[in-house]
């Protein structure tokens, strides 16, 4: 396998509404996001992840997009954005953009023109299906965002497919205009120098919906082969599939660097662990460590050189990994810099989500008049509708609701974090008068300088990027293992928990390279750790 950069690189995701308000309107921006550079240059990052900023009526806060070529006018301009490439590039930072082509807005000029004339080149830009002889939809397919994935229209009598809002349409990737349109606007923004993609639901876009295919189409990978030879695949750009229900198996045809496709996909697998089998996210379960050693050690393992991983705990989709997963009462600092160990020190691409490197938690709501999220929003009232109890729902929000993620930043302890002068649009936790950037940076125990530091490492250090991965078999609350590159062996030794878990082993420990406690770590015959205890030490070849 060749070497490429964004193997070697941490990736950090901005989700530009919550990240930082340059103007007062309570909105982050762009310009926002460039007065953090610097910050985000002494964390160490190599690549940030812009989460759409493109022209959007903000149904799905910006993945729904009405102008591609265009900037969301509350983000800034066209101009701020080129701005924004020019100061990031000068820190030796790309910005890898958010692709979001399995659906447009409905507002998009495509969606428009096409959605009252059956004649519009444009209709075909859809999915348009005739009603059944009752009127009802074409099939059963269900939206992500709850109800039916079809939507009538009176005027030309017809359902269209959206798998997610009515307000997404989805996009007939069947149609040869379609995805040169696509294209042209990819090769738009690689001209301007971003430095890749990440492609959101791009399982989704070789869809069936006729046949009740949603993922994974007979045509997609030719879709992507396609796209790859049409766009980035003369440019080495750093390019993210969003594929869940990815198996290791799946993964290799998106990232296999014969056949040209991805980077890599985001799989997750480890994701889905605390919830019901074959039920929805929001249907509970507490974790199994064993579980989660099982999936992530299989991705570590069966990629082989036919793929390369995406490391990561958080997105803008996904509850703050240290209130999920860590304990963000009485292990906060511990919990936190456990799971940014235990991930870092594993083989592939790490993402950071804004907020995760001071630990930003979850913020529970009282009432669903709180919540801002579309998604959530939809299921409150279809599971309401449905006779669950106000109380079992607004649980299932707090543990898995987007808006965790998606609260703004807090960067200080001054009023709404400092994240804005003005009033915000999405209230933030109360907490960040505690977590916050500036009282992070001020204390050299925190957690951002455990980041800070395997950033650090990874740049300093070749076995953290290529090294082999062997799990070591102990008891069930401790995830331990091994990395191998020439002739060094580093050892990663965590205790997952809340009590103190006895670790035995017969290396001899040379140095230590980071850990989340003070102690010294000498003997590895019989030690003890303390809970959340991690550490990474280089032991003598055996
Ligand atoms: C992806 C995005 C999510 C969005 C959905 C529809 O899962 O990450 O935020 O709502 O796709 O675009
Ligand atoms: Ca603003």
């Amino acid at each position: 396998m060749n070497k490429h950069w964004w193997q070697e690189v941490v990736v950090y995701q901005i989700y530009p509404r919550s990240f930082n308000d340059s103007n007062g309107d309570g909105i982050g921006d762009l310009r926002g996001i460039i007065e953090k550079l610097d910050y985000l240059k002494l964390l160490g990052i190599g690549a940030i992840w812009l989460s759409p900023v493109y022209k959007s009526p903000n149904d799905d806060n910006g993945y729904d997009i009405s102008d591609y070529e265009n900037i969301m006018e509350e983000f800034g301009t066209m101009e701020d954005m080129e701005f924004l490439l020019a100061e990031a590039n000068k820190r030796e930072i790309k910005i890898v953009m958010d692709l979001v082509v399995n659906h447009t807005s409905d507002e998009h000029p495509w969606f428009i023109e096409g959605k009252d004339d059956p004649n519009s080149p444009y209709r075909d830009y859809y999915i348009w299906a005739n009603p059944k002889p009752d009127g009802s939809a074409p099939n059963e397919l269900t939206s992500a965002f709850s109800g039916s994935a079809w939507e009538f229209d009176a005027t030309t009598n017809q359902y269209y497919l959206h798998q997610f809002s009515k307000k997404q349409p989805d996009l007939n990737w069947e149609n040869e205009e379609v995805r040169k349109s696509i294209y042209s606007m990819m090769n738009f923004w690689i001209d301007k120098g971003i430095g890749g993609f990440r492609m959101d639901v791009i399982d989704l876009i070789g869809k069936r919906p006729l046949e009740g295919i949603l993922g994974n189409g007979p045509q997609l990978h030719e879709y992507l082969q396609e796209m790859n030879r049409e766009t980035f695949g003369q440019h080495d750009l750093l390019t993210v599939g969003e594929t869940w229900g990815a198996t290791p198996a799946i993964a290799k045809l998106y990232s296999n660097p014969e056949r040209k496709e991805l980077s890599m996909v985001f799989q997750f697998e480890h994701i889905g662990l605390d919830q019901q089998e074959g039920k929805e996210k929001w249907d509970l379960k507490p974790l199994s460590i064993k579980d989660l050693k099982t999936a992530l050690v299989k991705w570590q393992i069966e990629l082989g050189n036919e793929g390369w991983n995406s490391l990561f705990w958080n997105n803008h989709d996904l509850p703050r990994i240290v209130s999920r997963w860590g304990n963000d009462t009485d292990y906060h600092y511990e919990s936190a810099t456990l799971l940014a160990i235990l991930l870092h020190m594993m083989k592939g691409t790490p993402y950071i989500y804004q907020g995760e490197e001071i630990g930003m938690t979850n913020t529970p709501i009282q009432s669903i008049d709180e919540a801002q999220d579309i998604e959530t929003l939809n299921m409150y009232q279809e599971r309401i509708g449905a006779g669950y109890q106000v109380s079992e729902v607004l649980e299932s929000i707090n543990a898995k609701g987007r808006d965790n993620a998606r609260r703004p930043m807090a960067w200080s302890a001054q009023k709404h974090g400092g994240f804005t002068t003005g009033e915000p649009w999405l209230a933030l936790n109360p907490n960040y008068s505690t977590i916050n950037v500036e009282a992070a940076l001020e204390n050299p125990q925190s957690i951002f300088y455990t980041y800070q530091q395997l950033i650090q490492l990874r740049k300093d250090h070749p076995i953290i990027i290529w090294g082999s991965f062997e799990l070591i078999p102990t008891v069930e609350h401790i995830f331990a293992y091994y990395r191998r590159y020439e002739g060094k062996t580093w050892l990663i030794v965590t205790n997952f928990s809340d009590e103190e878990q006895v670790f035995h082993c017969q290396d001899k420990v040379q140095k230590i390279i980071i850990q989340n406690t003070t102690s010294t770590i000498a003997d590895l015959q019989d030690v003890t750790l303390t809970p959340w205890q991690a550490f990474v030490v280089e032991v003598e070849e055996q």
